[in-house]
């Protein structure tokens, strides 16, 4: 039986930023960060928006009644949690009116857990062949003003149903999977911004390529050349091309070039909004499916980093209909507007963060389809339009 990846979308907020006019505030070469980078725009994150308003947004996309009634569990892999408890995943339920009979929590390892949400899916659909599954990867990337790390920050969310039969991408049973107790980025509980060992933290991700790809390619007996693409998660395009380049090193032949080109192509997205943690990797998918060279039957490679740290190898079959079940994200893109580094800086010290007090946001200037009204009574006031 086929397991995989039925239907993609992608969310995230209506504002960003343009990083050359960052990189003016900051006194830095624009070049640093287009080129060094490899970043043109950021996402940037009103009050009123958080990772269950992002999910849902994402995740209403792909229903339709047939898929809601087959739904059994919502997995939302996150590491910007709202609750240190209470999983965002029943929030996410209630906002789209789900069902109450759905199975429904949150996973956490960095950036990685989208992942493993998906291995878990898949699991699951392996029962219960019936069964589909909701994952959302949902998450803001928060390093803080001027600070190395800002220009790789983001947000948004990327929504899946892992099913049988899938329509996108037809997974396949080997993956290699690497973890190992580092720090190279972590963020206590008091904290709202992440710490970071940043150049450490590079290294380790070219590190977990390699010995993931290589293990994968050992156990298939595989080569390069049996994959049209690879999608890397990608905190900011050039980690991507230093993954890629660390394996391929002089390689200047077809299929070191085809793979570069895909890279880039996979890169496309990214570039606009930044780092969605969980989601980086699978919008990374869905723009090599929408701006590369890609056709049914071709085989991609997938590589997922998480910084403590997890990473994880795995391939995929790209189906026939897989253009007509991945969400518009140009459109989506083209549909925000530019907010000055003055109103960004404005609205990134707004969050609610770590307030124990009772709160009621502006929602004026909000127009998404979900909101995050305020805080009363220590409990989140979502809103649905
Ligand atoms: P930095 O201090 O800006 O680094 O930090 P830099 O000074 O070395 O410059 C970066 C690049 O720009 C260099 O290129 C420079 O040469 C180049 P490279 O040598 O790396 O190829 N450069 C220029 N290029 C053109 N024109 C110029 C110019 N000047 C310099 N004028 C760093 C960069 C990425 C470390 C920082 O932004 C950071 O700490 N970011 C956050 C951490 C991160 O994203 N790490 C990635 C791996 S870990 C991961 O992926 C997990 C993560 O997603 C979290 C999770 O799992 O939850 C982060």
């Amino acid at each position: 039986m086929k397991i995989g990846i039925d239907r993609m979308a992608f969310a995230t907020t209506d504002q960003y930023i343009e990083l050359t006019e960052l990189a003016e505030k900051r006194g830095v070469d624009p070049n640093k960060y287009t080129i060094g980078i490899g970043q043109d725009r950021q996402a940037v994150v009103p009050p009123t928006q958080d990772i269950v308003t992002l999910g849902a947004r994402a995740a209403k996309k792909l229903l339709t009644p047939d898929v809601t009634r087959r739904l059994s569990t919502i997995i939302v892999a996150t590491e910007s949690g709202i609750d240190n408890s209470k999983a965002s995943a029943i929030y996410i339920k209630h906002l789209l009116g789900l069902d109450d009979y759905i199975r429904a929590v949150e996973l956490k390892e960095a950036c990685y857990s989208g992942t493993a949400a998906i291995q878990f899916a898949r699991g699951l659909v392996a029962l219960n062949s019936q069964e589909t599954v909701l994952v959302i990867a949902a998450d803001i990337a928060r390093y803080g003003l001027n600070t190395p790390g800002e220009v790789t920050q983001g947000a948004g969310a990327v929504a899946m149903l892992i099913s049988a039969d899938p329509h996108v991408l037809a997974i396949e049973p080997t993956s290699v999977s690497y973890s190992r107790d580092l720090m190279d980025f972590w963020r206590p509980l008091y904290a709202t911004e992440a710490i970071v060992d940043g150049k450490y933290s590079t290294g380790v991700y070219v590190d977990f390529f390699k010995n993931t790809l290589t293990r994968y390619l050992q156990r298939t007996g595989r080569r390069l050349d049996d994959f049209a693409g690879i999608a890397f998660h990608l905190p900011f395009t050039k980690m991507g091309k230093k993954g890629l380049e660390g394996v391929l090193q002089d390689r200047d032949d077809a299929v070191a070039n085809r793979l570069r080109d895909q890279l880039t192509a996979s890169q496309v997205y990214c570039r606009q909004v930044g780092n969605l943690y969980t989601g980086s990797l699978y919008l990374g998918l869905m723009s090599l499916l929408q701006n590369g060279q890609v056709k049914p039957g071709d085989r991609l490679g997938l590589f997922s980093y998480g910084s403590g740290a997890e990473g994880e190898f795995y391939s995929g079959i790209v189906q026939p209909a897989f253009a007509e079940n991945l969400s518009d994200v140009k459109e989506d893109l083209a549909d925000r507007h530019r907010v000055s580094i003055d109103e960004y800086e404005q609205l990134f010290n707004s969050q609610l963060g770590m307030q124990t007090a009772d709160v009621q946001f502006d929602l004026q200037n909000d127009d998404a389809p979900f909101v995050l009204a305020g805080q009363k009574d220590h409990q989140r006031i979502y809103q649905r339009r």
